[in-house]
């Protein structure tokens, strides 16, 4: 057997930056495979923003932290390089949760792991407009924000995976989008590139002066960033809004609870219904989004940008990257 080199998490991270205080690149033989496990020569990681809270030691997360001496956990692809299970088999192309390694080994039903579709032109829209975040951006903009044509859609985080996603879905679904991102080239990207009606640089900006500006509020609010931007949001929220809580970036850095809003009030002035949702709670309605997000796709509807690293070595550049803002689009790291 030949080695594998993986991420170990060997201390809970400080903050967002100098992330190789607390991981290292490890080398190991890869051990026989048991039965049940099918092993993945991984070709590309995905970076996903709400994984840096698994990194913590809060217990009261959506989900466990990982033990400290653990291999990083994290959305994989990649095709199948040796298995004990029939529906994988030696090849196919495959995503699920693995490793942050160059061989994942995982127990399908656990990792959720799935046959992905070999026709697909670019197989990095499986972690882009066929994948988790798109699927989070469908799921929450149409049924947790439950926008309708013709109404006001505000996204944070507007120029990242979720967000970038959350705002084109919300125009194919016939509603005006404000997205609220850091950078003027973020807010470019926004109108000029995927067209959204507005954008709000909320590090030159007012955010709450600006969005003041729309003329009968926000409807819908996709928020993927807590803080002081849901604080600049809410007051500007129509009265029966709905708030779709997607996630909670300005927080995860801190091992510490999240403090809620600000403006809680503007929730009963406003009347307005606040909720939030976990897509893997959603995964087995994957059947019923991808005929919808592969014809967007399939038909140019759906731009994906994607912000990719090449190398297992440069893994937590790119997670730097992503968590402090530096990514248009998907942060991916090719293997
Ligand atoms: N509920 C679910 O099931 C689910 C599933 C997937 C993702 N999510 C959530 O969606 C959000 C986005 O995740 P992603 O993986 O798609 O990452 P992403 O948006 O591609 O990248 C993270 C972005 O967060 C923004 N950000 C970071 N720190 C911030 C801060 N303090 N204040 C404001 N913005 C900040 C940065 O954009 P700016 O430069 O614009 O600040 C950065 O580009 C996360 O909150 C994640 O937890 C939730």
């Amino acid at each position: 057997m030949t080695g594998c080199r993986y991420w170990r998490l060997d201390r809970h991270p400080d903050g967002n930056t100098h992330f190789e205080r607390a991981l290292s690149l490890c080398d190991e033989a890869q051990a026989e495979l048991q039965p049940d496990e099918v092993r993945i020569a991984v070709q590309w990681l995905s970076m996903d923003a709400g994984t840096r809270m698994w990194m913590s030691p809060r217990t009261d997360g959506y989900q466990p932290p990982l033990p400290l001496g653990s291999k990083m956990v994290g959305l994989v692809l990649g095709r199948v390089s040796e298995t004990t299970d029939p529906a994988f088999p030696v090849g196919a192309m495959v995503r699920g949760f693995g490793q942050w390694a160059e061989q994942a080994v995982v127990v399908p039903a656990l990792a959720g792991l799935e046959v992905v579709d070999g026709s697909v032109s670019d197989p990095r829209q499986h972690f882009g407009a066929l994948g988790m975040n798109a699927w989070t951006a469908y799921v929450g903009v149409k049924e947790v924000a439950a926008v309708k044509a013709g109404e006001w859609l505000a996204v944070s985080a507007a120029a990242g995976a979720t967000g970038s996603l959350a705002c084109q879905i919300g125009r194919l679904l016939g509603a005006k989008v404000v997205g609220i991102a850091g950078g003027p080239d973020k807010c470019r990207f926004l109108t000029d590139e995927i067209g959204i009606d507005m954008a709000i640089d909320y590090r030159s900006e007012d955010v709450e002066a600006r969005l003041g500006t729309i003329e009968g509020g926000i409807n819908a609010f996709f928020d993927n960033v807590g803080g002081p931007i849901l604080d600049a949001v809410l007051p500007n929220m129509a009265h029966y809004g709905r708030v779709a809580i997607c996630g909670m970036v300005a927080g995860y850095d801190t091992d510490a609870p999240m403090p809620g809003p600000a403006r809680f009030d503007q929730i009963l002035m406003r009347r307005l219904r606040v909720e939030g949702f976990f897509i893997p709670d959603f995964l087995e309605r994957g059947a019923e989004f991808m005929p919808q997000l592969r014809e967007w796709l399939d038909a140019g509807k759906l731009t994906m940008a994607f912000d990719e690293t090449q190398g297992i070595e440069n893994v937590l550049t790119a997670y730097e990257r992503m968590l402090t803002g530096k990514n248009i689009g998907k942060v991916i790291v090719k293997l």
